[in-house]
Formats: structure tokens, sequence, C-alpha cells
């Protein structure tokens, strides 16, 4: 595919390179969808993207993983052979330590490095972003085997927020049962207004002092504030929804590989409705939720009769035992799980529809939808595509709680060239946009590709 390499002067000084790709490139790997979607590819080739997020003008901006932000913009319809209608691509930030999150919040504009939240001074009119940052929140924990940092601003009663995730230092990390570890949890930060101007710039706030929203939560790579109405009398704080990676298994005593391969789940997490629920422990490392009950009835007989959903331990603390795990005084089980190995990576809730010929329809106003970037260690694999979760969480058609609107056409061969989705982004018009990190993609779903996206 021919890409068109357009180099626009900014300000006389600084030269941004954009390039262009028409729509009509296929997927890398072939992608099945289902009714009434429709999928397309609307930028190929990029460098691992992860986090997106619309700014005000309706600009893409997209992290690269170990490249940068870029930001991308339809050159809307067009008939003409010889200019057709594609996106551009923009250089926003050139920064390799960009790991994943990303918000903007007025003109600021907020990405995630391994070690600290950055804010950018950023124009959407010219998509242009300060040279230097102001460091927002420093001493994250940089050295897990996680370290990607998703990103959330928060509005409310006059207060801006940024509520800031992390990741586990290893895959089961028993300093994630203190919260003091600053470990597998969500805190929030609070100031009005929380970003300063840029020059001078304020103090940062270092990680451990922000409030914790919640923690044993393996790796809460994706969370956003549901619809569901807020209860004032009880001093009601929204619903924020987390989905949540769980541990691989398979190297724990007392479990098996067939077991592994379908065990544990992962979650959906529920904080909030009043402050006080602020602050509770998830679990991990000690507790953890079945998917599968009967994956392995010979070596492992003891789960058969127990439902998907229910919480189990990994033994890893004689005091935290399947008796513990269960007490929810302990433990805060999941609202909703997810079939093992699923990797879910974002979530974005949707409405109130658009009345748009390229919305997603509107009766899944409310409704949630995740990313499953798919699994590594599944036989055969799972995942490899985005399910919409229906809300109230319950009301679902299917018995699983959720279903797919795209997914790799052929699983067998995942990764391979298959949709590994990441981030997770709504357009005005109410199509759903997704990156795909290990095939270099950006896409769109929407209910009809009658015109350009
Ligand atoms: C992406 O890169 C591959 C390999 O260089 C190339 O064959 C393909 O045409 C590129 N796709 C686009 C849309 O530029
Ligand atoms: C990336 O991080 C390294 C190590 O902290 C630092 O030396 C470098 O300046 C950073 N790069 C940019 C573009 O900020």
């Amino acid at each position: 595919m021919r890409l068109l390499v357009l180099a626009s002067a900014l300000f006389g000084v600084v030269v941004a390179q954009d390039t262009f790709q028409p729509l009509g490139v296929p997927f890398k790997g072939p992608v099945k969808t289902w009714s009434p979607i429709a999928a397309q590819v609307i930028f190929s080739n990029l460098t691992a993207p992860r986090g997106i997020v619309f700014d005000s003008q309706q600009n893409l901006l997209v992290v690269e993983r170990g490249f940068g932000v870029t930001a991308f913009t339809p050159t809307g319809i067009t008939s003409s052979p010889t200019s057709p209608s594609g996106w551009i691509r923009r250089v926003v930030i050139k920064n390799p330590n960009f790991t994943h999150g990303i918000e903007i919040d007025g003109n600021r504009l907020l990405v995630s490095t391994a070690s600290q939240v950055l804010a950018y001074k950023y124009d959407a009119s010219t998509r242009s972003a300060s040279a230097t940052p102001v460091v927002l929140v420093d001493n994250l924990p940089a050295d897990g085997e996680i370290n990607t940092h998703t990103l959330l601003v928060e509005k409310r009663n006059g207060q801006t927020s940024l509520l800031v995730g992390t990741g586990p230092l290893t895959n089961i990390d028993t300093t994630a049962r203190n919260a003091a570890s600053g470990r597998s949890q969500v805190r929030r930060f609070t100031e009005a207004p929380i970003i300063g101007p840029v020059s001078p710039s304020p103090a940062p706030f270092s990680w451990l002092s922000g409030q914790l929203v919640a923690y044993g939560i393996r790796n809460p790579a994706g969370f956003a504030f549901s619809h569901e109405p807020v209860i004032a009398s009880l001093n009601g704080y929204p619903n924020l929804y987390i989905v949540e990676n769980g541990a691989s298994i398979d190297q724990v005593p007392g479990f098996t590989p067939k077991f592994a391969n379908d065990n544990p789940a992962d979650e959906l997490e529920r904080v909030g409705g009043t402050i006080s629920n602020l602050g509770q422990y998830f679990g991990f490392p000690d507790c953890t939720t079945l998917w599968n009950p009967t994956a392995d009835t010979t070596n492992l007989p003891q789960y058969a009769s127990l439902p998907r959903g229910a919480q189990f331990s990994l033994n890893l603390d004689p005091i935290r035992n399947d008796a513990w795990c269960k007490d929810t005084g302990n433990n805060k089980p999941p609202s909703l799980s997810f079939q093992a190995h699923s990797v879910p990576l974002d979530i974005k809730f949707y409405g109130p529809a658009p009345t748009n010929i390229r919305s997603l329809p509107a009766t899944w106003s409310g409704d949630a939808f995740v990313s499953f970037r798919g699994s590594f260690n599944r036989d055969p694999p799972t995942g490899y595509g985005v399910v919409r979760v229906p809300f109230p969480l319950g009301a679902s058609e299917s018995k699983l709680g959720y279903s797919f609107l795209i997914q790799a056409a052929d699983l067998s061969v995942c990764p391979g060239n298959c949709i590994r989705p990441v981030g997770l982004a709504f357009g005005k018009n109410g199509q759903l946009y997704v990156s795909s990190d290990s095939t270099g993609e950006l896409f769109v779903l929407s209910q009809s590709l009658l015109q350009p996206v």
C-alpha cells in the first residue's frame, strides 16, 4: 500500500511529517464481525498502538508505545480518485518512554511512562504539544512485569481528579497484598485544578500520596465510570468498573496445566456506590475466580460443584484459604467473570447514543465495551476481539453476560496476524475506535460503512 507523505510547515520552524492512508486497506489478519457491526481499518503499520483518546476537535490521539503520541484525522468524504478519503497521521510528541495511558483534560494532554504521569500543553487545532511536560505524578513503581499505567480524568462537583493504575511486580506478587506496596491498585489525585500551569510547575504528587480507590487487582488495565445513577443520599460516588487480568497459575503448587488452561477467570470489578466503598481489597494475589469448575475433575474434583465466579484461594498463605477468600469482608468478588486468558485491557461505556448512520445501536446506550487482547498460553487461544457487556449487569441475553462484536476469524492461528485489541474510544458519531498493538492497526466499529468514518 502506497503512503503519501505530506510535509507541512508549522509555525515556520517545526516541520510535522504527516502520512496518509486511504480507506480500504484490509486487516493484517482476517476478522469476523457480528451483525449489525461492520469493521474498517483506518491506519496500519503503527508502532504498538495502546491507549487512545479523542481531543476536542475529534482528532484521535494514540500512544504508539516506544515511539510517542500521534494524532489521526479523517480527510472527510471525497469522491476524487486523486485525493481519496482516508486518515492523516501526525506526530504530536516523540518519546519512546510512553507506555500506555493517555487522557485529555481541557488543553492538557496526559500520558504515562513506567514511572510518571506527564502533562503537556496541547493545542487540538494544530495537533501540537509543548516541548516539555510537567510531572503530575511521580514515583510510580516502574520495575514491575507490567509498567503500563492507565489514566482516567474524573470531573465531579466542580473538581478534577486523575485516576491512575499500577500492575504487579511479578505474575504472582505477594507484596500486592499490602496497599502500601503501591502495586496492583488504582489511586486518585484531586486538586482544584489538579493540573496547574505548565510554568511554574506545581510539585508532582507522589504515587503513594494518592487516595486508594481499590487494590488487589492484578493488572487494572482499564477503568471507566458507568452511567448508572449515583445515590446522592449515600454520599454517592459513581460506579467505577475496572477490568482485571488474572494471574497465570500454571506454576502455582496444587494446580494442574489442565486446570490452569481454563482458570482463573479474568474479571470486571465494581468500586463505588458510596465514598466509603473506596479502598477495598479485590483478592490478588491470594484469592481468585473460578471460570471452569470442571476443567480437571480427575485431579481437582473439589472445584466441580462450585459455580463459575466462585472465589478460591491459591493457598499462598495459610490464613488466606478458601474460607477466607469467600468472606466478602476480606475479599471483594468480581461483578462479572470473563473467560480465563481473555486479557481485557480497556472498558468504555456507550452513550447517550447520537442519531447517526454510523453509531452503534441506540439500544446499547449505557452498555460497556471491553477489549480482549487475547491469550498467550491457552490451547486453543481465546480473546482477540471486542465484546459488549449489556448493562445493568445480568440483563444480557447471553449466558456469559457478554458477546463479541469482532474477533479474529481463525483463533487457531493466533497470535500470528490476529488483531490484539487494546485501547477503546467512542467518536462523536457513536462509532467505537480500537487499537491493536501487535498488528499495528487502528480500526473502527460502526453500524454502517456506507460513508467514510
Ligand atoms: C505495511 O508494511 C508492510 C511491510 O512493509 C507493507 O507490505 C504494507 O503495504 C504496509 N501497509 C500499509 C497500509 O502501508
Ligand atoms: C526517557 O527516559 C530516560 C530515562 O529516564 C531519559 O533519560 C530520557 O530523557 C527520556 N526521554 C525523553 C524523550 O523524555
